[in-house]
């Protein structure tokens, strides 16, 4: 790592004018040299920090600090110690993409005092894929309760980078990303997406973290948050002009104040990581590792599973989620209603044979419970009832037959947005769970928020879904959220918080203009930097006019795609989402679908671009078994992959399902080829991609 000593000398001598470099300046590296962090205070006693990756500028002087309803934390401050330490440990997560993890970091606790004689640490950690920094509240005299009104943090970008962006909007993390230039950031266009059922965006300059770009020099950068506990999410505002960016945290009920706390506390980790090129991007492990390490003590219980559900046909409008409705023939509101009710027995039998059949552990029913004639759109504080059937839903048979059939029943829980009447009936509502032989839940939040006045990504909901992580582990219960805010690696701290959709998933392709081809090879470069996603891959019928002649709906991709995606998508939750009469039509093609793991011991990134391709590897735990997923955007492509990671000496059958003869996803989305060949390591091995097409491979060990 010589080779960055001379620009890093470079580095400290550009300290700003005004600052008071040899009195107060640090600097801090990372173990093996690659980023630099310093910190120091200006002549009014503002902290500012400034990080360099490989010798050159990152991140450039930025300010630090707080504004707060009866005092401020921004400036007058002094440099009471400055303690550094080394880190080095490697841990194992519960289940993820890699066996093990390294956590190697060296870190400097920067303690101010301001003339109030308020205490306040930055601590920052350098780490070579990048940077983390948080804020600490000791407890003293003179501060207990803090009123946050604003956080001062800037990101100051050292060019007009290429950004991957969703608008800073309180409510909704559902949107399609956009590609511009900083200085080109702005979200008015957003102000017209219908199809999210609750939005709200304040600032047409707000952006959401994490935020992925690209250097003129393609060095990559993203800031994202870790950790995020007792404090609103962070969002950006951009200035356009200065390149820079300044924290925006999602207010209260109160508009003045983002976030009541009171010493001791510290804010959730500001992360910012960086890479020579964007596979390091999805490499870095920096997010989950400024996450506490997991407070679960046993996880014996805690297991990675695919599954299938009661719900593709909801969404394509085959049967409702409304009892009442589909008795009626017309809901309450006055839909017409197309189907029936799906979360009746008959039916719910139908997919616990499918999914015993066929290997899944799993079936997610959805519309089982009262309420749903209520659910969307009336701010109601009483919606549904967390153990209470539907007269066609037989739960005793139900569970008798899940057993027999070696499957488990995937709890519901859509809240919407009714938060204080879920919370009433949580306990409850788990207990039930647990005597109906249920372990897993998945969560929504469709709609406004109540309490009035509260966001999805405000202080409150965020305490939520914490408590919901850790209530339900508590009655031994994995959880999957729909519409939280988007995870910052708790998953580390609660491993039983599988997954989050926290994104626009799957479901948005079958009701409104959808995600364009691009959109799977954005995730896994900004939302997914937080955590798993519950995106719902495995779609074979990708025209919704096939289940209504009216609908124009379409899945943009190949059905090649829809496999890769289980591969390129991490999760350790997935689902194959669509009907068991579309795989049935297609046993061939789904079997990749059954032979797809959801835990790995090993992952490399074998080439990827933001937004545009992504070819992804990955060891299926406890095994020397590999599977392959490359997707692309719009274009075609072609690939050469070498299969280096494979084991030495061991020969491997790789059954490949490829785009097939003139397959593209507008025109021909549905040819898929399958062919079986030996491959070795060392092999290499063409990837033909369609466009908005993929390829998955399964690899097995002979
Ligand atoms: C939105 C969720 O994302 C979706 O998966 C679910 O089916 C509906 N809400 C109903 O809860
Ligand atoms: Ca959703």
């Amino acid at each position: 790592m010589k080779k960055y000593l001379l620009p890093f000398l470079l580095f400290l001598l550009t300290a700003l004018p005004t600052l008071q470099a040899q009195k107060t300046s640090r600097t801090i590296v990372s173990p093996g040299k690659a980023t630099a962090l310093t910190i120091g205070l200006n002549k009014a006693g503002t902290p500012y920090y400034k990080v360099s990756f490989r010798g050159k500028t990152a991140v450039d002087w930025s300010v630090m600090g707080f504004t707060a309803k009866i005092f401020d934390l921004k400036d007058g401050f002094s440099l009471e110690k400055a303690t550094v330490s080394t880190h080095n440990e490697t841990w194992k997560p519960v289940w993820g993409e890699v066996a093990r993890i390294r956590d190697h970091y060296n870190e400097l606790a920067y303690s101010l005092k301001d003339k109030a004689g308020h205490r306040m640490i930055i601590r920052f950690r350098a780490y070579d894929e990048g940077v983390g920094f948080r804020y600490e509240f000791p407890e003293q005299g003179g501060m207990k309760d803090l009123n946050i009104t604003a956080e001062l943090t800037d990101f100051q970008m050292t060019g007009d980078h290429t950004a991957w962006w969703i608008p800073g909007d309180y409510d909704s993390n559902e949107h399609v990303y956009t590609t511009c230039a900083i200085s080109a950031i702005d979200a008015t266009r957003y102000n017209k997406e219908y199809a999210i059922a609750t939005q709200h965006i304040v600032d047409m300059k707000a952006v959401q973290t994490p935020i992925t770009m690209k250097m003129a020099d393609g060095t990559h950068i993203a800031i994202a948050e870790a950790a995020l506990v007792d404090f609103p999410a962070l969002h950006l505002n951009t200035d356009n002009a200065a390149l820079k960016f300044t924290a925006h945290l999602i207010p209260s009920p109160d508009p003045a104040v983002k976030s009541v706390n009171s010493a001791p506390f510290h804010t959730p980790w500001r992360a910012v990581l960086l890479s020579k090129d964007a596979a390091g991007i999805l490499e870095s492990k920096l997010v989950l590792n400024l996450n506490e390490p997991c407070k679960i003590k046993d996880v014996s219980w805690i297991k990675p599973q695919k599954y299938v559900g009661v719900w593709w046909e909801m969404h394509v409008g085959k049967a409702t989620w409304d009892y009442e409705a589909s008795q009626d023939m017309m809901s309450a509101t006055g839909r017409e209603v197309k189907g029936k009710h799906g979360a009746n027995t008959a039916n719910v039998k139908r997919y616990l044979d499918f999914a015993a059949k066929y290997g899944f552990d799993g079936v997610l029913v959805e519309g089982w419970n009262l309420g749903w004639k209520d659910w969307f759109g009336k701010w109601k504080d009483e919606v549904f009832d967390f153990t209470k059937p539907y007269p066609d839903y037989d739960i005793d048979e139900l569970t008798r037959y899940a057993k027999e059939k070696g499957v488990k029943i995937i709890m519901h829980h859509e809240t919407s947005a009714a938060v204080p009447s879920y919370e009433r009936q949580m306990d409850a509502a788990y207990a039930y769970m647990n005597k109906y032989g249920m372990n897993s839940v998945k969560t929504g939040y469709v709609g406004k928020i109540i309490p009035k006045g509260e966001w999805h990504d405000g202080q409150w909901m965020v305490n939520h879904y914490v408590r919901v992580a850790e209530r339900t582990a508590k009655y031994k219960i994995m959880v999957d959220m729909h519409e939280p805010v988007r995870p910052s690696g708790l998953h580390r701290t609660y491993p039983n918080w599988m997954a989050c959709e926290a994104a626009r998933g799957q479901e948005f392709n079958a009701w409104s203009s959808g995600n364009p081809p691009e959109h799977e090879c954005i995730l896994p470069f900004t939302r997914i930097l937080g955590g798993p996603m519950d995106y719902t891959p495995g779609i074979f019928e990708v025209r919704m006019n096939t289940y209504d002649p009216k609908k124009k709906e379409v899945v943009h991709t190949t059905v090649a795609k829809q496999l890769a995606l289980y591969v390129t998508l991490y999760s350790p939750l997935q689902m194959a989402a669509d009907l068991p009469e579309n795989y049935e039509k297609r046993l061939d093609v789904f079997q990749f679908i059954r032979d797809v793991p959801v835990d790995w011991d090993d992952t490399r990134i074998l080439n990827a671009g933001i937004g545009d391709y992504i070819t992804t590897a990955r060891r299926q735990k406890g095994t020397q078994n590999w599977f392959l997923g490359s997707i692309t955007d719009e274009n075609a492509r072609n690939f050469t992959v070498k299969l280096d990671f494979l084991a030495p000496g061991k020969t491997y059958e790789a059954t490949i399902y490829e785009d097939g003869k003139d397959a593209d996803w507008e025109k021909n989305p549905y040819p898929v080829n399958i062919r079986k060949i030996k491959v070795r390591k060392g092999d290499t091995l063409a990837l033909n991609l369609a466009p908005g097409g993929g390829c998955a491979i399964s690899m097995t060990a002979k």
